[in-house]
């Protein structure tokens, strides 16, 4: 208690202006398209964690808090690849306009706001993906289906978008969605009566929830998968659409990484941390954000997942991040910017916000069916990340 109190005035001291208030931040993280990690709305600021092979060794986060960033404190914000335009799309980042969507272009490092037509699902209960190939949000909220066409946009554009409404789902408004997408199909987990191991599906092209579910036996000798409510965010592929799809029940318990194209289930060790947690996902790895802003990563092998199945989850010892600010049951505070000593209030175990993400290609039309065509960008965009490959 009294060496906490100390550490949290140590803190107060070394934070300086960045003295925690008692908000509701939502932090989240999210991959630009060369898989360099963000962490947004750390005590106000945001950071780049670099790639993948930078992580075994301590990281030091580069500050690119800039001017248009939403503060982070929504209900439940959420961050989203959009990956053929290196742009990151905030879901409920700003309180006091939480319907709009913060783009972040990855880029050039700079943010705008997306006004969005007043009517579309709750921005604080809603779970969403970001469709790869039509750049177009999918929401469920409250049982029923909406989708936003976010076209080509890097930056905001003056015409406000919209949410259109699609169609009831068949689970229910009950249910609290776990869902996740793969191959132009989102996948949903823990829907009513659900055998484990299986997913509903709603193919997004033809607009239609699948009459039968998909079965995804495990592969590796483990049990197949809870049909409980849990995080799951997908995989990218370089130049294609996601096919491994990862799962992560509330308890913790495992990491199921499914695939659609196989209709199999590779079962590796659940998060070390097993607190209420986001997730996000590149090509390789997969990585956790916990309430109190610890950031961990599991390493995956798309060519190979049952030999890598044995993989650890690994803490990134990221230097001089602010710790989170969340308002536990009591009201408490933490707010320490050093991963080593960390302040203990509880995060608040209210409703779970998702993480999931997805990605685009283009596209203006009018509503997700059958409408891929390419950018102009594409190729550049396939010669960078062929490059990136290599380098890989
Ligand atoms: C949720 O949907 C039910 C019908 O399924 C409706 O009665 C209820 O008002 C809706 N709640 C909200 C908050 O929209
Ligand atoms: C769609 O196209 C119209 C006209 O070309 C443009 O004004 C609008 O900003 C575009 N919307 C998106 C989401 O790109
Ligand atoms: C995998 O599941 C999908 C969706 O149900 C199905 O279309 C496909 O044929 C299945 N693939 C195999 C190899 O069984
Ligand atoms: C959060 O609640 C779920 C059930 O609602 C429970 O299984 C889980 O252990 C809780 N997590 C924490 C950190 O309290
Ligand atoms: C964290 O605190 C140290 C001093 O303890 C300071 O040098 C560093 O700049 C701080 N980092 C951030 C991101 O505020
Ligand atoms: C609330 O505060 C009390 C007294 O400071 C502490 O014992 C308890 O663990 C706290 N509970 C939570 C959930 O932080
Ligand atoms: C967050 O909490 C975990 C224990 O659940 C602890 O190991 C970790 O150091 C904390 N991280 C921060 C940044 O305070």
């Amino acid at each position: 208690m009294v060496s906490s109190f100390f550490q949290y005035l140590v803190s107060i001291v070394a934070l300086g202006s960045l003295v925690p208030r008692v908000v509701d931040a939502t932090a989240c993280i999210a991959f630009d398209s060369n898989f360099n990690l963000y962490a947004f709305g750390f005590g106000g600021k945001d950071f780049q964690l670099g790639t993948q092979d930078a992580w075994s060794s301590s990281v030091t986060p580069k500050d690119i808090t800039s001017n248009g960033r939403p503060p982070f404190d929504g209900k439940q914000t959420t961050c989203y690849l959009s990956q053929f335009f290196n742009a990151i799309y905030v879901l409920d980042g700003d309180e006091s306009d939480s319907s709009a969507v913060h783009i972040f272009n990855a880029g050039a490092g700079s943010w705008s706001t997306q006004k969005v037509q007043p009517g579309g699902p709750n921005p604080g209960s809603l779970v969403a993906i970001l469709d790869h190939d039509t750049n177009t949000f999918y929401a469920v909220d409250n049982g029923t289906l909406s989708f936003m066409d976010l076209g080509q946009l890097v930056v905001a554009n003056n015409t406000p978008v919209s949410w259109v409404l699609a169609k009831n789902t068949p689970y229910g408004a009950a249910y609290q969605p776990t869902m996740a997408l793969a191959q132009n199909h989102i996948f949903f987990i823990g829907t009513p009566n659900a055998q484990p191991a299986t997913a509903e599906i709603f193919v997004i092209h033809f607009s239609f929830f699948q009459s039968t579910s998909q079965g995804f036996p495990n592969v590796n000798g483990g049990s197949p998968f809870p049909e409980t409510h849990g995080q799951a965010t997908s995989f990218f592929i370089a130049n294609a659409v996601q096919e491994n799809v990862a799962y992560i029940p509330d308890d913790g318990s495992a990491t199921y990484i499914f695939n659609v194209e196989q209709n199999n289930t590779v079962t590796f060790a659940g998060p070390t941390d097993k607190s209420e947690s986001t997730y996000a996902a590149s090509l390789t790895a997969l990585v956790q954000l916990t309430q109190n802003g610890s950031i961990s990563f599991l390493p995956f092998d798309p060519s190979n997942p049952v030999s890598g199945a044995s993989a650890s989850w690994s803490k990134i010892d990221v230097q001089g991040l602010p710790a989170l600010t969340t308002t536990g049951s009591n009201g408490s505070t933490s707010g320490s910017n050093s991963t080593t000593s960390g302040t203990g209030s509880k995060p608040s175990n209210g409703t779970n916000p998702s993480s999931s993400s997805g990605s685009g290609s283009n596209t203006n039309s009018s509503n997700g069916d059958i409408a891929i065509s390419l950018p102009i960008s594409f190729t550049m965009f396939v010669a960078v990340l062929s490059m990136i490959l290599t380098v890989f």
